[in-house]
């Protein structure tokens, strides 16, 4: 049985990772906050903006538990996911956990690009999203550091590099 678990900042690539080392390995695909949108009938945005932060990471935890016990399994979770609750805990003694890491530059690079609508950082400026990703991730290092596995993905900007990311990732991996 295969389980893994991708954490990590928003714009980190966990969600094109994912299903690329999923459909290397021949495993099945989830991303949370689809599920949680699915599950919901609501889009995440929505429910920040609705029910708020709190709310949003009760249903996030819970969603999380669902999904950590499927088998043969890729799992690509929110940005905040690991860094509530016992939820870092439950994800490593349920999964390989990789923290796919990135340098604040390269994040702030990645969001400006980024067409999701992401709650916490909408209608921030260039310099006050690039101030926020730092100081938020200060904040979250501590989380996503006690992943399993570390991946520097800092390079992974076209298809030739995430292919080489998810041999690197295998490699990491045994897989
Ligand atoms: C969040 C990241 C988002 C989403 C929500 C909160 C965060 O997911 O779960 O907007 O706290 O970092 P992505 O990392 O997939 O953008």
């Amino acid at each position: 049985m295969t389980r893994i678990i991708l954490i990590g900042y928003m714009g980190a690539g966990k969600t094109t990772i994912g299903r690329q080392l999923a459909m290397a390995l021949g495993l099945q695909f989830y991303d949370l906050d689809w599920y949680i949108e699915t599950r919901y009938h609501k889009k995440v945005s929505e429910i920040f903006a609705e029910q708020g932060e709190e709310h949003f990471r009760d249903l996030e935890r819970r969603m999380l538990h669902e999904l950590a016990e499927f088998e043969d399994i890729v799992i690509s979770c929110g940005g905040g996911t690991p860094c509530y609750y016992d939820n870092i805990q439950y994800m490593n003694q349920q999964a390989e956990t990789v923290y796919l890491k990135l340098d604040p530059e390269v994040l702030c690079m990645h969001l400006k690009m980024g067409r999701t609508v992401r709650p916490l950082i909408l209608g921030k400026s260039e310099d006050e999203l690039l101030q926020y990703i730092k100081d938020s991730l200060r904040e979250r290092e501590p989380f996503y550091s006690q992943a399993k596995h570390t991946l520097d993905v800092s390079l992974m900007d076209n298809y030739e590099k995430i292919a080489i990311t998810i041999k690197l990732l295998r490699e990491e991996l045994g897989l």
